[in-house]
């Protein structure tokens, strides 16, 4: 089991590198999901520094995703991009899928901005919609925070008081309507995939409460206010998971589903970044 001494050495390893490549200190971290590829081209960017170079930084496993980190302006806020995600499936642990949130909030990162594609159960919901997440629940079989902790880098049993950060839900809500868009808000449940729901699992999940599931953005968030980053995230609603109205889904309807809807969630985002 890693101790705080090894955490403490391969984040040190990890920033001291990144540093000694861009000089530049982001504010707000990206965590560019499905749907959301086509952000990078609002950013002026200053660099970037590829995750296989990174010492102790996880390597994506699919091949389509670029696996770097972006360094830049967004709406002249300073940002830092993780292009590339990593998922429980693919065989990461939990430490692996969050490290790039722990290395961001060592940059300089306060905010955090997450994006997911997910599985709608709120039958008002619509493929194509936008969901804001206001609350989630974790169904990993797990929890990133299990193992030692550094009681100066968060606390042992964090709360989970608005996780999601409430002005930032404030703002998205501000800014869809400024920009007349339909967002959804709901409660998205993590977890593993890969296969996708059984009717009896989407029935049960929205007798839980859930609007939205999904596959990551839940380790990810919980580590980020650990270490007390405020935290934005958003769904991509790519296909229903109706348990009396169940439909064959493709990975190809996921990702047609996710780039119709990517121009407005990246104006979004970028919306929201402005008022960060
Ligand atoms: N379930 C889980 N993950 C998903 C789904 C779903 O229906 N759609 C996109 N990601």
């Amino acid at each position: 089991m890693n101790t705080v001494e090894d955490f403490h050495k391969q984040l040190n390893e990890a920033v001291d590198f990144i540093k000694s490549k861009v000089s530049f200190e982001p504010k707000i971290g990206i965590i560019l999901g499905t749907g959301l590829g086509s952000l990078v081209d609002g950013i002026e960017m200053t660099g970037t520094v590829d995750y296989a170079d990174i010492p102790n930084f996880p390597v994506s496993t699919v091949e389509s995703h670029a696996g770097r980190l972006l360094f830049g302006t967004l709406k002249g806020k300073p940002v830092v991009c993780m292009q590339g995600r990593f998922h429980f499936y693919e065989g990461y642990t939990f430490q692996q899928i969050v490290f790039p949130v722990r290395v961001m909030k060592a940059l300089g990162v306060e905010s955090l901005i997450v994006s997911n594609a997910a599985g709608g159960m709120n039958p008002n919901f619509k493929p194509g919609d936008i969901m804001l997440i206001k609350d989630h629940i974790n169904f990993f079989p797990g929890n990133p925070l299990i193992g030692p902790n550094d009681n100066n880098w968060g606390d042992r049993f964090p709360d989970m008081f608005e996780v999601y950060y409430c002005k930032y839900l404030e703002i998205a809500k501000i800014v869809a309507m400024e920009q007349g868009l339909r967002l959804q808000e709901g409660v998205y449940v993590g977890l593993t995939g890969p296969c996708l729901e059984t009717a009896a699992e989407y029935r049960m999940f929205r007798g839980f409460g859930g609007d939205a599931v999904g596959m990551s953005t839940v380790p990810e968030v919980m580590a980020a206010h650990h270490q007390g980053t405020k935290v934005l995230a958003f769904s991509i609603i790519t296909d229903m998971g109706l348990a009396d109205n169940m439909h064959p889904c493709s990975l190809e309807d996921v990702i047609g589903t996710a780039s119709k809807a990517e121009p407005r969630l990246c104006n979004l985002i970028a919306g929201c970044v402005v008022k960060m």
